[in-house]
């Protein structure tokens, strides 16, 4: 486990870098992530390369024994660029390019943007394969599928839909062209949605298709600079770093390759009850194992929107321990000091403005030295009993077409989340087509677009012994985002032993639901079920469905499948999470307070466990017939002995 920083030589005088390493070196950071907006330094004109200043800092961390990633500078061209191949912006629909000078504004897809980005990325390549402690490569920066719709974007994604459907006739049947004149009668029709255009007046079925189409891109592009990066470096470590942004690439299939899974990580500043643990869990399920982060929230955020709260005390070592509590072996902080000039000045960094260390610098000095204390848990894995499924279709099919005031993909994700970690069990988040076997319980919340990889494994899953959660809204779609004409859940009736009768969408309207003995309130959603052998779990009280099953459960081969047809609140997802960690028969705890989150490591026969404090208020729990407390924003693990990091 180790503590980094981002940082920006080419933002500094050249006289700060050796007091920069050195203080690096004091605090205890053992890696920094450079370069990746450094074109226009690395290349200041066409083909003539300065790599002199980047080889002064390369070298200063290596005298101190400070380890570095490269990123390669792709995600904002040079000037000169764009002035000599406007064509590598990206377009809009009118043809219109993006402003040069912005970032993230290029054309993956262009040719000539292609041959000037492999040129610089094949010119670090070589020039620093042999240095020993360049230990990774970051390739660009948050990519994610780009609305562009220059000749080269339209042509591929025509060439795409050629390839999917053959004929334009197989492409209107498949896209429901019925509707609203909308037949293609020539591929010279097909043009990808535009961008910032409300996604609702669209055809779902060309929607659908081109997030599919812009993600592959994506992937394409990722994988042209890992395949030229690993073929001058074949040892190489690389890795690209992402966030939970609007056009989401397939993180499955763009890591597949790539060697590590890296996320940047920038938990709310205000302390509202929310957690990050989610996210983490998700990065950490993209390869099955653990993960780095390569920024980490480090002051106030900014820029692109009024600043928010300052992190409050705890929170820049707390949340840094709460990654590595969930898998990230290498937290990376963004960024080492505030930028004092450009369009970022106001996301900040560890060191304020001023260049004096403050507040949060010495919290960061405390983060480093915590990091040492936890040693002896490193290479430890987090095994889980619980899965949770992520499905990539489901995120893009629900966020363009909105269901009910309140209702999102992601917040059923984070719901089922919580409800378990908040029992103490370690959660795993994993690819909705990804292999069951060693779980007792998955939580499938919304199966909303057919994959009929997943409904087979549910099926096998729950077949062999497993307790399954599906949600309201599952079996909806088919694959090309066309609703399927079976009573709903569809795909997964047969399973879950009830169907839908009819449902409500409840938006910010609510209704109450007997569960057991408690009455819960419900909002977003309301499925009013018809039993076909399922037990009743609980029923609604309100309106024309009161007396109507609302959550079920039906034993399905040696197995137990739950449908819950509503969204919960927080205590009604805990009551289900409890019941179903019973039925499968998996250990837990009920005690826990408010926030506190448990994520037990194991490392062959060690185990250690990580407690974190995820709130504003110090808390106390049991540990082997012992009170343990915990500050604000605080980390244990018992197993390493009796303080609190
Ligand atoms: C992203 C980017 C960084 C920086 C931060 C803060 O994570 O990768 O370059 O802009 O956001 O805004
Ligand atoms: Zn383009």
């Amino acid at each position: 486990m180790r503590i980094g920083v981002d940082y920006y030589p080419e933002h500094w005088d050249r006289a700060l870098w050796r007091q920069d390493a050195e203080l690096m070196r004091e605090t205890g950071v053992r890696v920094v992530r450079v370069a990746e907006f450094a074109w226009s330094r690395l290349e200041p004109e066409d083909g003539r390369f300065d790599f002199a200043w980047l080889d002064e800092v390369i070298e200063l961390m290596g005298e101190r024994g400070i380890d570095v990633v490269i990123g390669t500078p792709t995600s904002c061209p040079p000037l000169w660029l764009f002035e000599a191949h406007p064509e590598i912006s990206q377009a809009d629909y009118s043809g219109q390019r993006d402003l040069p000078g912005i970032r993230g504004h290029r054309c993956y897809q262009s040719p000539v943007f292609r041959e000037y980005a492999g040129r610089i990325v094949r010119r670090l390549a070589e020039r620093y394969r042999d240095v020993k402690h360049v230990i990774a490569w970051q390739i660009d920066n948050e990519v994610e599928g780009s609305f562009c719709c220059c000749d080269v974007c339209v042509g591929k994604f025509r060439e795409w839909l050629k390839r999917r459907y053959g004929t334009l006739e197989a492409m209107n049947a498949a896209f429901h062209t019925d509707v609203w004149s909308g037949d293609y009668s020539a591929w010279s029709q097909v043009f990808p949605p535009v961008k910032n255009h409300p996604m609702t007046q669209y055809n779902p079925g060309l929607i659908l298709d081109f997030q599919r189409f812009a993600s592959q891109s994506t992937e394409a592009y990722v994988a042209f600079q890992r395949e030229l990066i690993r073929s001058i470096i074949p040892g190489a470590r690389i890795t690209t770093n992402s966030w939970f942004c609007e056009h989401l690439p397939d993180l499955y299939s763009m890591y597949r390759e790539l060697d590590f899974a890296s996320y940047d990580n920038y938990p709310s500043t205000v302390p509202d009850g929310s957690s990050h643990a989610l996210h983490l869990d998700l990065m950490r399920g993209v390869k099955r194992r653990n993960f780095w982060i390569m920024e980490q929230l480090s002051g106030l955020p900014g820029c692109w929107m009024n600043m928010g709260r300052a992190p409050q005390p705890g929170m820049v070592k707390g949340y840094a321990l709460q990654a590595i509590a969930h898998g990230a072996d290498t937290v990376v902080h963004f960024r080492w000091r505030c930028a004092v000039g450009g369009a970022e000045m106001y996301w900040h960094g560890l060191i304020d403005h001023s260049n004096v260390p403050g507040r949060r610098f010495k919290e960061f000095e405390a983060l480093c030295e915590a990091v040492r204390a936890l040693a002896p848990a490193d290479g430890s894995r987090i095994e889980s009993k619980v899965a949770l499924l992520f499905g990539m279709d489901n995120e893009y099919a629900f966020r363009s077409q909105l269901q009910a005031e309140g209702m999102y993909y992601m917040r059923q994700l984070a719901d089922w989340h919580k409800a378990f970690t908040a029992l103490g069990v370690n959660v795993d988040v994993i690819d909705q087509n990804a292999d069951l076997d060693g779980y007792g319980v998955v939580v499938a919340p919304t199966m909303y677009v057919r994959s009929e990889t997943a409904a087979r494994s549910l099926h096998t899953f729950a077949e062999r012994g497993g307790t399954v959660l599906l949600t309201c809204r599952s079996g909806v779609k088919d694959v090309n985002n066309n609703c399927i004409m079976a009573p709903l859940p569809t795909d997964y009736a047969d399973m879950v032993g009830a169907h839908v009768a009819e449902y409500d969408a409840l938006g910010a309207d609510s209704a109450r639901v007997r569960f057991g003995d408690e009455v819960c309130r419900i909002t977003c959603w309301a499925d009013i079920l018809e039993s076909d052998g399922a037990e009743v779990v609980a029923t609604y009280l309100d309106g024309f469905y009161a007396g109507a099953p609302a959550v079920t459960r039906n034993r399905y081969g040696a197995g137990k499948v739950y449908y819950f047809g509503v969204y919960g609140e927080a205590a009604l997802c805990r009551g289900m999470a409890e019941r179903m960690l019973k039925d499968a028969g998996l250990a837990y705890r009920a005690d826990l307070p408010e926030g506190v989150e448990l994520v037990s490591r194991t490392n062959g026969d060690a185990r250690y466990t990580f407690i974190f404090n995820n709130g504003p208020k110090p808390a106390a729990l049991d540990w082997e017939g012992k009170t343990l407390a915990l500050s604000p924003y605080a980390l244990r693990v018992p197993e390493l002995g009796d303080f609190e990091l």
